[in-house]
């Protein structure tokens, strides 16, 4: 659970910026988090780019074929410090230059990925995951988040094949469900909750609704 000192690096620690948006989707396996960045970004057209995580970079995509090669044990301080590693990469070669130019960032999981996963539900602690990851991104934090919330069984039932995380079946994605219900309690200023067991084009709506009112209050360029 976020206590004080995180809360108050969640409000201290974004450095300023002038112009873009950026947008996170985040949701347990199957919530749709792809679907939706990918319709947020059909609907922006050439002012959104989209970005996945972990990916996007060299170093990146590297990690991300390590991290969902099965054969490969991973402990989980080295599995919070991979998915870091290759967030730290797309925020300096990536993110940031994009919301320099002005455009609307859209990524497929972020920290908050990590602070569900690794920090709540593998048990490394939330406040720590968050600050190696505010080292590792020079305190890069989303606009808006969308949070997909859907029960684990009706995730389950769509269409899935299956990697290291995924396997681990439903307990874990109850855990996970759980951590992304108190992180998105915890700083409702940047989230914002979206049932997601509807059809695409219903969530879809909701989506966009919100990334124009971000839009609208962000800082202006
Ligand atoms: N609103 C929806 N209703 C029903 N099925 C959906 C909906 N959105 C996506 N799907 C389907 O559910 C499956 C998972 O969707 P998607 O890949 O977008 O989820 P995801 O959150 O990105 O999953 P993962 O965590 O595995 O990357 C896909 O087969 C997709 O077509
Ligand atoms: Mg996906």
């Amino acid at each position: 659970m976020l206590g004080h000192a995180t809360a108050t690096a969640f409000a201290a620690g974004t450095v300023a910026r002038v112009a873009g948006l950026f947008v996170t989707f985040e949701g347990i396996d199957r919530s749709g988090k792809t679907t939706q960045a990918r319709m947020l970004c059909e609907a922006l057209g050439d002012q959104a780019l989209a970005v996945r995580e972990p990916g996007g970079t060299a170093v990146g995509e590297r990690v991300r074929d390590l991290l969902k090669e099965p054969h490969v044990e991973i402990a989980p301080h080295a599995e919070a410090l991979l998915f870091a590693a290759a967030r730290s990469e797309l925020c300096r070669q990536v993110i940031r230059p994009a919301l320099e130019q002005g455009r609307v960032v859209i990524s497929d999981r972020f920290l908050d990925s990590s602070l569900a996963y690794q920090g709540e539900a593998r048990g490394l602690g939330v406040e720590e995951v968050f600050e190696m990851n505010r080292w590792a991104t020079d305190g890069l934090l989303p606009d808006l988040t969308i949070y997909l919330a859907i029960d684990p069984h009706a995730a389950a039932a769509r269409a899935g094949g299956g990697d290291r995380i995924e396997g681990e079946g439903l307990a874990l994605q109850g855990r996970v469900a759980r951590a992304y219900e108190r992180l998105a309690a915890a700083d409702a200023g940047r989230w914002r909750r979206i049932d997601a067991d509807r059809p695409a084009e219903e969530i879809h709506a909701e989506v966009l609704a919100a990334v124009e009112a971000a839009r609208a209050g962000a800082p202006a360029a």
